[in-house]
């Protein structure tokens, strides 16, 4: 079957996306250079698919050595590209860190692949819609000016890909607007790793019913939403990977809407912080501790995506649901304080 490049494989969603992929029949391999993850999760994975799966620990900004891994692994057919440094808060503060990177290595992939056709799953964000006009929110939404540096990598990115896709023959790519990735895979064996104090809510919330935090904070209940408190689109962490599963199955038979396209992916449902903390004490019985706090600076009201697109075109669904999304992310965090992976 054929050979997936998963770049930033061993993250959150790219560790999930692997085992999906190889559940899928294709054989993925990862390259990652580990600045956010944990070469633990290579074991984590063999525990649930059975192998290990091929590795490389380089940075994909290093042109001589993806020059060479490409060399190595010329069966390659598709890649999905997960590496990137990803948090909001650090990308003000250092944004050229995040150029830098997520530009980087992008452009370097595409490079070295200027004369082999390949298939892209590239890793996008709802956040490229800022604060909506209208939801749920379609594709066909405009993209509205970022309010950080990380959220522009996403938007400048789309717009690297749908020029080269449209320029050179020989790429077909799909970016895919992910909503809010939560939850982890039903063993518990693997999950969201933050690196220091979490600034998502989910990894927040269950650090805080084990202990490691004292309360979480509610950034604000005083916006225009029916609880105060803002919305968003969670989607379950094992859904999302089999979209990209997906996606690749797509650009494999050809898709029909051209060399470049680009789906929402999440449950086309919204959910508020304070419904989200009920949905979590609900499915695992624990008390959370919170307060409510001031609003966060930059943050979106609401937003939640129209999927019927992906759900039409993908031929794919979110199957799972809030009460998994919680108790599967309770379950992974009972798992690390039993087996820390640090
Ligand atoms: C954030 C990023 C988004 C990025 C995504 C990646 C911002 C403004 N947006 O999305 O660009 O693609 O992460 O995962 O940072 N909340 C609390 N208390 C907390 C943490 C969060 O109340 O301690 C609230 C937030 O105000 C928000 C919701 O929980 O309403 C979800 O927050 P978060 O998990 O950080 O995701 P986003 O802000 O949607």
């Amino acid at each position: 079957m054929s050979k997936i490049l998963v770049t930033g494989g061993t993250g959150y969603i790219g560790s999930h996306t692997v085992v999906e992929l190889h559940k899928a029949g294709y054989t993925p391999v990862i390259v990652d250079n580990l600045s956010n993850s944990n070469i633990q999760i290579l074991d984590q994975i063999e525990k649930i698919i059975g192998v290990k799966p091929q590795f490389q620990e380089f940075d994909l900004c290093d042109v001589e050595k993806t020059a060479q891994f490409i060399s190595e692994n010329p069966d390659i057919t598709g890649i999905i590209h997960f590496a990137a440094s990803k948090a909001v808060g650090e990308s003000v503060v250092d944004p050229l860190k995040y150029y830098h990177n997520n530009f980087f290595s992008l452009i370097n992939l595409l490079n070295q692949y200027r004369e082999k056709p390949i298939n892209f799953v590239f890793s996008s964000s709802c956040t490229v819609y800022g604060e909506p006009d209208n939801l749920p929110v379609t594709e066909s939404a405009p993209v509205k000016k970022s309010t950080s540096p990380y959220g522009n990598t996403k938007q400048i990115a789309e717009e690297i890909l749908e020029e080269t896709a449209k320029a050179y023959g020989n790429y077909n790519v799909v970016a895919l607007r992910y909503f809010n990735p939560v939850g982890a895979h039903e063993s518990a064996l693997i999950g969201e790793l933050p690196n220091g104090v979490p600034q998502n809510l989910l990894p927040f919330i269950t650090q805080t019913a084990i202990g490691k935090r004292e309360k979480l904070t509610v950034y604000g209940n005083d916006y225009d939403t029916p609880d105060g408190s803002c919305i968003r689109d969670y989607i379950h962490v094992v859904d999302l990977a089999k979209a990209h599963v997906a996606a690749i199955q797509l650009l494999e038979k050809g898709n029909p809407n051209g060399k470049y396209d680009v789906f929402n992916i999440g449950t086309g449902n919204g959910y508020s912080v304070l419904e989200a903390i009920a949905a979590f004490e609900n499915a695992s019985g624990q008390k959370l501790n919170y307060v409510v706090g001031p609003r966060r600076d930059g943050d979106v009201v609401q937003v939640w995506g129209d999927v019927s697109k992906a759900q039409k075109e993908l031929g794919w669904d979110a199957k799972l649901g809030i009460d998994e999304m919680m108790s599967s992310a309770w379950k992974w965090e009972k798992y690390l304080q039993e087996n820390p992976i640090a």
